[in-house]
């Protein structure tokens, strides 16, 4: 069936069966490769993507469920030729993004939470940031580096606003 969404900012239509995994329409129909598979059972956090703004799992997400909804994924927070999010260099300059793995999701997580911040007001510390990315499992070298680099990037301003600086 034929599903239109907006994907990272542009109408965008796939034929897919309506129960497709939303994963591998991003990554096999769509060729958008920067969300990764980890468990696919929804446990890891690797596969992160914002539905309207919300973090949710594409590896448990229906295909159906995207129709006439907003999705952001890792691709729309940096062009590849161009620079990185304010919130990626943050991890970078703090070894923060760790592994290919889970540095996608913990991306798309702490873009989420960094949003929320702005919304709000709210002063991130690292009880919230962990809250934040509590969906995101990291299995090797931990979460401290991390959470320095999201806190980091809050205090600079939100990934979208710095990336186009
Ligand atoms: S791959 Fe989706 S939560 Fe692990
Ligand atoms: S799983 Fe990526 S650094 Fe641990």
């Amino acid at each position: 069936m034929k599903i239109t969404f907006e994907l990272n900012g542009a109408l965008t239509t796939v034929d897919s069966p309506p129960l497709a995994r939303f994963l591998d329409v991003l990554r096999d129909t769509l060729g958008l490769t920067a969300t990764k598979e980890g468990c696919g059972e929804g446990e890891c956090g690797t596969c992160s993507i914002l539905v309207d703004g919300e973090v949710v799992n594409a590896c448990l997400l229906p295909a159906i469920q995207v129709f006439g909804r907003s999705v952001e994924t890792l691709e729309s927070l940096s062009d590849p030729a161009g620079p990185l999010s304010k919130l990626q260099e943050s991890l970078l300059a703090t070894d923060g993004a760790q592994c290919g793995i889970c540095t996608p999701g913990m991306v798309m997580a702490g873009t989420a939470f960094l949003r929320q911040l702005k919304a709000t007001g709210a002063q991130p510390c690292d009880r919230s940031i962990r809250q934040a990315i509590a969906g995101n499992l990291c299995r090797c070298t931990g979460y401290s580096k991390i959470i320095e680099g999201i806190k980091m990037a809050a205090a600079q301003g939100t990934p979208q606003e710095s990336a186009h600086d």
